[in-house]
């Protein structure tokens, strides 16, 4: 055989070889000893003129070095592979990142915690609502001018019927009417849930963000029961040293209306609405005001939050940076 044809189909085989066996099979064809073909060459050349073996000598010399040096790298190239896809039990385990609560989960389990120790029971309503029970049944009425204390996201629809305009709820308020409406006093519930406000975000601003709704309704309830289950809740969330005010305040679905500050250092810091439910509230729901009275009230829980947690801007609640959620 020629030697350029020989090389061709040696280097050919290499490629195409796709295991080590295979190699040493090409390697004894061609290098070995006694029926190697570059041997069969080189013995071949005592019958040839001079001038041929001159050149052919030499030639056949290349070709072995070439199939050595293509051998060669073919088989490092394989102890690669072999190594990459090699199953190392001795290496030491991935570390598996275990999750935690998020820090307004946490918050919203000690206030259910605090409440249910006061006999009060935690529901929940939904996030869409209608603007029934989001303002008109909260005494609300439109054209009202305290709408404009709730923007709003309003919900495309539809069915063109007045009644059923749909609406993100603007707080959590619209589920004292669904449970009054179906439940008998004497209760006393918190509602914590979701709630969403049409307006430009800041550090203490979000378009959406939590609040928990008090409600307790009975015969005799009144402004003193409130004092005391609020001043329990805020001893029991921020110590006993907590100091509370109440300041007469406005919110249409309740009358008297407060709004609670606690003290931090030597500052008042708003964070809750309440009052006594208004009577045109108890009407919606068929009670009789005559009979029948309660307080509610409205917190935040972001705020109540950033207190505890020391937290300087609520949107770090919803970015999702792992570097602010894994310090609680
Ligand atoms: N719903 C009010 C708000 O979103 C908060 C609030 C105030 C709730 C007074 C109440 C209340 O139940 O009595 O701003």
């Amino acid at each position: 055989m020629d030697i350029v044809k020989l090389k061709k189909s040696a280097l050919e085989e290499i490629k195409k070889a796709t295991e080590a066996k295979a190699l040493e099979i090409i390697r004894v064809k061609y290098l070995g000893r006694k029926d190697g073909e570059v041997n069969k060459i080189l013995r071949s050349l005592k019958d040839l003129p001079l001038a041929k073996k001159k050149k052919i000598g030499p030639a056949a010399n290349v070709l072995r070095k070439e199939i050595e040096m293509a051998l060669e790298k073919k088989i490092k190239q394989f102890s690669v592979e072999q190594k990459s896809s090699r199953l190392d039990i001795t290496m030491p385990g991935k570390r598996i990142a275990v999750g935690h609560l998020h820090p307004l989960t946490l918050m919203e389990n000690k206030i259910k915690e605090i409440f249910l120790g006061l006999n009060f029971s935690s529901v929940e309503g939904p996030e869409v609502e209608t603007e029934y029970y989001n303002f008109d049944a909260l005494n609300i009425p439109a054209n009202h001018p305290a709408r404009d204390m709730w923007d709003t996201f309003w919900i495309k629809s539809k069915v063109q019927n007045q009644k059923s305009k749909m609406l993100m709820r603007t707080h959590t308020s619209p589920m004292q009417i669904r449970y009054m409406e179906t439940h008998k006093p004497p209760f006393q519930i918190i509602v914590p849930g979701r709630v969403f406000r049409f307006e430009a975000t800041d550090v203490s601003h979000e378009i959406n963000f939590h609040q928990v709704e008090g409600l307790m309704v009975g015969k005799n309830v009144n402004l003193a029961n409130f004092k005391y289950v609020i001043e329990q809740f805020f001893r029991q969330l921020f110590g006993p040293h907590i100091a509370i005010r109440m300041r007469p305040s406005y919110f249409p679905f309740v009358e008297p209306g407060l709004e609670i500050d606690i003290k931090l250092g030597d500052k008042w810091l708003e964070v809750m609405g309440a009052g006594m439910v208004h009577p045109n509230v108890l009407k919606a729901v068929g009670y009789d005001p005559k009979e029948i009275q309660g307080f509610a009230f409205g917190l935040g829980l972001e705020r109540l939050a950033m207190i505890k947690y020391k937290i300087d801007d609520i949107r770090l609640f919803y970015s999702g940076d792992l570097r602010f959620i894994n310090q609680f």
